[in-house]
């Protein structure tokens, strides 16, 4: 096992953050992750699994072990009249895969063609996008248990799927997540509900066309994270009552929203920080995209504190105008290599 020391992370998280790690490992192997495990708990480190590094904020130093998670694979398992059960390594980069079901005439996945990360990372916050949450795809995720100190599978109902969220955001240091078990439908089932989707398909309803015009959507307002480092949405979209919904179209009549299954209503987040000001907007080396402004961009070189400053001004602006919250997606580790509470900026 070779641990490695004082590794600099710049280039494993997408938000290109400055940030040292005392103790990195690249996995490939059940083995090798259950060696390293053992070796944290001897030299008493905290364990942070690391793996496409596209939806986490860190510190500039990490007193931890990072486990980099590349265990690969692509397994079937099952086959019946309607779908097939597909074993995928954790490591398996999500995009590749996508591309590679559609090749193999597998639906359900196409609207998350080109989100960026791995495969392992995907149920953690239950990747989402154009109406499609890759927990609807899921069949069951294979982990190690840190609590219990074995491995075990978790059923897609057990692992609490919501918006952005799931068993494995609630309780980020428990579970080490392996392998992904997709059920993945062999007849066309296309979703073509989201906003223009379906005109940008068009007559074409093919799984093929279909993940082309995703990709083309998400290039014209997506930001490349190669050439301007993010994380995706930074901030959630919010879920408000449908009286606290009322009160706010009342002022704004034209906020764009979704109106959700449990009489709430959803909240364009993008809608509320362009109102606000920020697209296109920065502070310092940090700023909202110009295309896209839920997107924050670190324009320079920024570290946390910068990066910091940032969303918190975009919060503070949002809540004075909106009286709304915003809730940052990506999750913050701590110095201690532990994800910790965002500050909830209001005043
Ligand atoms: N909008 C603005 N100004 C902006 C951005 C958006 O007014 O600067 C408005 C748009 O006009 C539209 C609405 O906000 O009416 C929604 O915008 P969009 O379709 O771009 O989607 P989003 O709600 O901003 C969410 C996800 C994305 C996902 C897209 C498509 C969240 C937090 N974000 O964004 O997911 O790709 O829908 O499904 O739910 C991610 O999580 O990292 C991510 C990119």
């Amino acid at each position: 096992m070779s641990i490695e020391k004082h590794v600099q992370l710049k280039s494993l998280n997408t938000l290109s953050l400055n940030s040292v790690a005392s103790d990195y490992i690249k996995i490939e192997s059940i083995e090798a992750l259950i060696l390293a495990l053992t070796y944290a708990d001897e030299q008493h480190l905290n364990v942070l699994i690391l793996s496409g590094g596209s939806n986490m904020l860190l510190p500039e130093k990490v007193n931890a072990l990072i486990i980099h998670m590349n265990i690969q694979g692509i397994e079937q398992l099952d086959e019946d009249d309607q779908s097939i059960t597909l074993k995928i390594g954790a490591g398996q980069v999500w995009h590749d895969f996508v591309l590679w079901t559609t090749t193999q005439n597998l639906y359900g996945l196409q609207n998350l063609a080109l989100i960026p990360g791995l495969v392992g990372a995907s149920p953690v916050q239950n990747i989402g996008a154009y109406g499609v949450e890759v927990g609807d795809f899921i069949d069951s995720v294979d982990v190690y248990d840190r609590i219990e100190k074995r491995f075990k599978s978790i059923l897609a109902a057990d692992c609490h799927f919501s918006y952005r969220h799931s068993i494995f955001k609630q309780d980020p240091n428990r579970f080490v997540i392996i392998y992904v078990n997709f059920k993945l439908l062999k007849n066309a089932d296309l979703k073509l509900g989201y906003g223009d989707l379906k005109n940008a398909v068009g007559d074409e309803k093919t799984a093929l066309n279909l993940q082309n015009q995703v990709i083309k959507i998400r290039q014209s307002k997506l930001p490349d994270p190669k050439e301007f480092p993010n994380v995706g949405s930074f901030f959630k979209n919010p879920v408000i009552s449908k009286l606290d919904f009322e009160a706010l179209q009342d002022k704004f009549p034209h906020v764009p929203h979704y109106l959700q299954s449990n009489d709430q209503v959803k909240i364009a987040a993008g809608w509320l920080i362009e109102q606000a000001g920020w697209k296109g907007k920065q502070l310092g080396h940090v700023g909202m995209f110009h295309k896209q402004a839920l997107v924050l961009v670190n324009y320079a070189d920024a570290n946390l504190t910068e990066v910091q400053k940032t969303y918190y001004a975009v919060q503070h602006d949002v809540f004075q105008k909106f009286a709304i919250l915003l809730e940052p997606e990506p999750v913050l580790l701590n110095e201690q290599g532990l994800i910790t509470l965002h500050h909830l900026i209001m005043e």
